[in-house]
């Protein structure tokens, strides 16, 4: 079998620090080795006390750098890759003036293709392993998104975009097409490889009654499939639903009447939710995916971190970059923009907390942490390798790597205020380098 190890400082977490003292929830080890077999974990521990079972091993080193398990974005829009930075617009105009005629394009699949696989190399430049991402309306860009993924042996999760009303009509699906054609997709993707599939309704203005209906039919047939879709992201857009859907009381009872709320859903923002929704996405065992950098853009508002993570049963929240109304590709720098989000609320973000989103957090959201999120053994061996000093700012900030973690909370911290793809150093796919910046690079 083929074995290689990696050596150097590692930060993950074996629980939730939004729960449990910090201290407990941080795993770090300033001199690690990470065993890996398959692209599996096979071990995972300090050097010391795995050096003499692993004596001839091939090992890889980074000193003064840290490697942390591969980040995962939990809401993004590959279609949208090229038009990142439209100005001027909040989201229901900035969807119809930018986004719709920018996913029309995608009509054309050798375009569809160039596109994912820009995107796809972004993720990786980014340190960021799986995704959580929308298409468009059209078959083909799921299947070239997928194939893209598959020839680099990533984990990614998606599906094709439903959307049947309110909408030009280049981008409007007929709802019972796009349901025979979901099905299609689910027999063809779904657990091919490391490929999963996600039911995507846009969100509930783009969406009649039948379609999501057939959607729901959808999911109660295919239960371990995820759902994923838009929740109260602006107030015009709330407003406009509870115009369309007069016989809900909120915007998540349009989602939870057609069964479309469970442990594989995952809503995208979340900014005006009630206590009532926030109680009823935990009970479902839902997640939110937060995207700071695109709620600043679009002006949509600021995400309750704290609303979320203090009720009863805690929601579950990772990060998504949301690009295109997203500004970054990074969790970096989506971290230090949900810092700046949470101080706003007059909240605290610490590193540990970021850093677990983007990780664990992510993971348990997709109920992926099996597999996912952390260095447990037997989880896929993707990670990244994340460079302190990647720029001369960072260097002056002259972050330290000791045993201390409360040295780590600090370096970590600059790391996620200063840093972007610049940082990434390397990213690791199943154990094999997928993307790295040489010296000469820099
Ligand atoms: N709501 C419905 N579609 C979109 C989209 O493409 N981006 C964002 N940010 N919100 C949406
Ligand atoms: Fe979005």
């Amino acid at each position: 079998s083929q074995l290689h190890a990696i050596r150097g400082s590692f930060l993950d977490f074996v629980d939730d620090p939004f729960l449990i003292a910090e201290s407990e929830s941080v795993r770090y080890l300033a001199d690690g080795l990470l065993v890996i077999e398959n692209g599996k974990i096979k071990a995972f521990d300090h050097y010391e006390t795995l050096r003499d079972q692993y004596a001839d091993l091939d090992i890889t080193t980074y000193s003064g750098n840290l490697i942390l398990p591969g980040f995962i974005d939990l809401h993004v829009h590959y279609p949208q890759t090229e038009m990142i930075a439209a100005h001027g617009e909040q989201l229901l105009e900035w969807l119809n003036k930018y986004t719709f005629p920018t996913e029309a394009k995608f009509r054309d699949v050798e375009y569809a293709r160039t596109i994912a696989s820009f995107f796809l190399d972004e993720l990786l430049r980014n340190g960021t392993t799986t995704a959580l991402v929308l298409t468009t309306i059209f078959p083909h860009s799921v299947d070239v998104l997928f194939e893209e993924a598959q020839r680099r042996d990533m984990r990614l999760i998606a599906g094709q975009v439903l959307m049947t009303r309110n909408a030009p009509d280049f981008l409007l699906n007929d709802a019972k097409i796009a349901y025979e054609q979901n099905r299609e997709l689910i027999r063809k993707w779904h657990h091919k490889d490391r490929l999963l599939y996600a039911i995507t309704p846009r969100f509930a203005i783009t969406s009649t009654n039948e379609e999501l209906t057939l959607a729901g039919v959808l999911k109660a047939e295919f239960p371990d499939v995820y759902v994923h879709s838009h929740l109260s992201e602006n107030l015009k857009e709330i407003e406009f639903t509870s115009a369309l859907f007069p016989e809900n009381k909120d915007y998540l009872e349009v989602y939870e009447r057609f069964g479309l709320v469970s442990d594989r859903s995952i809503f995208a923002h979340g900014i005006h939710l009630s206590d009532s929704e926030f109680e009823r996405l935990s009970n479902a065992g839902a997640a939110i995916a937060f995207c700071p950098t695109s709620n600043l853009f679009l002006g949509s508002g600021l995400f309750s971190l704290g609303k979320a993570k203090s009720i009863e049963q805690p929601v579950n929240v990772g990060f998504g970059t949301d690009v295109g109304a997203g500004t970054s590709f990074s969790l970096l720098q989506t971290m230090a923009d949900a810092y700046k989000v949470i101080q706003l609320q007059g909240g605290q973000l610490s590193a540990f907390q970021a850093f677990y989103l983007a990780t664990l957090g992510s993971a348990r959201a997709l109920s992926l942490d099996d597999k996912l999120g952390s260095f447990d053994g037997g989880k896929e061996a993707d990670f990244i390798v994340l460079d302190l000093q990647a720029t001369p700012l960072m260097a002056l900030r002259n972050p330290t790597l000791t045993a201390s973690l409360e040295d780590l909370a600090s370096s970590a911290f600059a790391l996620m205020m200063l840093g972007d793809d610049r940082a990434v150093k390397a990213t690791y796919i199943k154990g094999n380098l997928a993307h790295e910046i040489k010296p000469s690079d820099s």
